[in-house]
């Protein structure tokens, strides 16, 4: 494996200064840093190589048409889908569970149906559901989760029946790193022919995913989390799903022939949900982000950020008193969100970035999550691929020192 000090390297916002410190980054569940392979190959793309796709048939037009169809096929391959006719492209995570609620929702749901959530998604997995459910008069039921992050699977089957029209879970919780057992999620709600959404934003980053594998039905992540560009995700689909859904957006290259007033027809999958001028550039460079992973190990990632996710858990628990972990699940992710009694994790997050650390402070984007626990905040530290034990000692150190000023 790639030493992690030559790991380091290729990513070069790592080397930056804040605050007259040396940058400690420990948001990467909000959003990872980019190799450097992948700022060059967009710089270099809008330099040399820039035409819309899927339009012209100049030389530039078909070449990069190509490359975005090639970055398809990379995402085809990484998530071992049947087809490049199952794999889409969005602008994130947001707008692939959009998608999907909008159009499965249109075409399935009806008034007295039901939709199944889990209490630990994040609010993209979450309010697209309740527009829906809203909009057909359905209900919309959440699986709940146990003080230590854990669902309640017991509750499932309890929560499903005839109406029951589609399960939405995420792969990772990104404020408890809870890792749900999505094989057990997917036969059971299969066992009652309801198809599942599964939400891979923070679950595709840590752990290699094969949807064939999993069995699910939709899958959606986003680009830059994936250490690839902002502004590009991925809607995978099961291709008699994607079939079935109607269009999403209409406009450009999601059409077959355009007659008026009206009788319009539309462009095969997956382009059928790809309206208007998409962001190839990000596609391509997503493709390459790609290329970098797959070019590391990615069970030696995954043992590098679970020995820092145990280092961060010990350091913090037993320096400083008063500290809560919330998600205590034995394999979660590299996650490790937190609240110090007697102080405010805004202030400890404002604190701790004065020293140069980075980490995230809020509700995560996870409200339903605090409410759990009776709170409207954490703090969070979440570990990426490029982190070191060093900088887990400087964050924990900061985490202290902003503690006792705070008290
Ligand atoms: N959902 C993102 C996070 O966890 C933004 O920070």
């Amino acid at each position: 494996m790639k030493s992690l000090a030559s790991i380091r390297s290729d990513f070069p916002i790592l080397s930056s200064r804040v605050n007259g410190k040396e940058l400690v980054y420990l948001d990467s569940a909000a959003t990872a840093q980019k190799p450097e392979v992948v700022i060059r190959a967009m710089d270099e793309l809008y330099r040399t190589m820039n035409a819309n796709i899927h339009r012209g048939i100049h030389y530039m037009a078909e070449e990069t048409t190509a490359r975005y169809e090639q970055a398809r096929e990379r995402v085809r391959q990484l998530l071992n889908a049947a087809s490049t006719r199952e794999v889409v492209f969005t602008s994130g995570a947001t707008q692939s569970i959009n998608l999907v609620a909008s159009c499965f929702g249109e075409r399935y749901v009806q008034a007295g149906d039901n939709i199944v959530v889990t209490e630990m998604e994040h609010h993209s997995n979450l309010v697209p559901w309740q527009f829906v459910a809203q909009r057909k008069g359905a209900e919309l039921r959440v699986l709940p989760f146990d003080d230590s992050g854990a669902l309640r699977m017991d509750l499932l089957e309890g929560l499903l029946d005839e109406r029951t029209r589609i399960v939405a879970v995420t792969q990772a919780s990104n404020v408890l790193g809870t890792m749900p057992d999505l094989r057990q999620i997917i036969a059971t709600a299969h066992a009652r022919d309801i198809p599942v959404l599964v939400d891979g934003c923070q679950g595709i980053v840590h752990e290699k995913t094969d949807v064939q594998a999993l069995d699910c039905d939709f899958y959606a992540f986003s680009g830059h989390k994936l250490y690839g560009p902002n502004g590009i995700g991925v809607l995978y689909g099961k291709e008699r799903w994607l079939e079935a859904l109607p269009p999403y957006m209409g406009g450009g290259d999601m059409v077959g022939t355009v007659t008026l007033p009206t009788g319009t027809t539309f462009a095969e999958l997956p382009l059928k949900f790809e309206a208007g001028t998409m962001n190839y550039i990000g596609a391509i460079g997503l493709g390459v982000a790609i290329d970098y992973l797959e070019s590391l190990d990615f069970n030696e990632i995954r043992v590098h950020e679970k020995q820092l996710l145990d280092l961060a858990t010990q350091r913090l628990e037993t320096n400083i008193d008063g500290l809560r972990i919330y998600g205590t699940t034995l394999d979660k992710g590299p996650i490790v969100s937190f609240t110090v009694a007697g102080t405010h994790p805004a202030d400890i997050g404002m604190i701790v970035d004065k020293l140069g650390v980075a980490i995230r402070t809020g509700t995560h984007c996870a409200e339903p999550v605090m409410t759990h626990y009776g709170i409207t905040a954490m703090c969070r530290l979440s570990i990426g691929l490029y982190n070191t034990a060093d900088e887990i000692e400087l964050a924990a150190t900061a985490i202290r020192r902003a503690v006792s000023m705070l008290r």
